[in-house]
């Protein structure tokens, strides 16, 4: 696990606060509007990669989805959505603190979730990593929801570089073997009221 940015983002959720972080949304409204329009049974495992406190967890679980994975760097994040999630952390929740780059998925997943992390990896290795460890997550047959910063985004991101992705182009990063069931753009706004232009896509995997 690379310490220097662990840190980065523990002191971020730290310092600022899980609901005062600039991507903080009281709802998942996109992320829950795509998985809507996948065919995903409630008793198929989630994971939130980089998942940090968001509330996507908990509009899941009160869905009736009945094993959700939270996984995410910061320990700090964590701590956050297990105080906020009490017992239902024991019974249908899972909080794991890793790199997603050098993860080894314990299982496979009906539904890979991820928004605003791939867009950190600007390098192609990385890119390539990560969509290593999302095939070893994952089978034919999984779904998967990714959002990044559109193509006229924000170029940075926390303080961090970003690659920019319009949906031809986040189809593309993701590579063959995956059937695009829909796409969207968003106009996110910060707590302190800055827009930030999203691109969504989901999608199945079929080999
Ligand atoms: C912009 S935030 C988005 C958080 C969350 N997905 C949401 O929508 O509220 C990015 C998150 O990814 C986490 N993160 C960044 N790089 C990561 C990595 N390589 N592996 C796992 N988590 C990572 C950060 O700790 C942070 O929680």
């Amino acid at each position: 696990m690379d310490g220097t940015l662990r840190e980065h983002w523990d002191e971020i959720y730290a310092d600022v606060g899980p609901s005062q972080v600039s991507w903080y949304q009281p709802t998942a409204t996109v992320s829950l509007q795509l998985i809507d329009g996948l065919e995903l049974r409630g008793d198929e495992p989630v994971v939130d990669v980089g998942g940090g406190a968001s509330t996507l967890v908990d509009a899941l679980l009160a869905r009736g989805h009945s094993d959700v994975t939270v996984l995410d760097l910061s320990q700090a994040a964590l701590d956050a959505a297990g105080a906020r999630l009490g017992r239902e952390l024991d019974r249908r929740t899972h909080l794991v603190c890793q790199d997603v780059l050098t993860w080894t998925p314990p299982r496979r997943f009906g539904l890979w979730h991820d928004r605003a992390v791939f867009h950190f990896l600007v390098d192609p290795a990385a890119q390539a990593a990560y969509l290593k460890v999302l095939k070893a997550a994952t089978d034919p047959g999984s779904h998967v929801v990714i959002g990044t910063f559109a193509a006229d985004g924000p170029e940075y991101c926390s303080g961090l570089p970003v690659a920019r992705y319009d949906a031809d182009a986040l189809g593309a990063a993701l590579g063959t073997g995956f059937m695009i069931v829909d796409t969207a753009r968003e106009e996110h706004i910060t707590p302190r009221g800055a827009a930030q232009l999203f691109t969504w896509l989901s999608a199945t995997r079929v080999s």
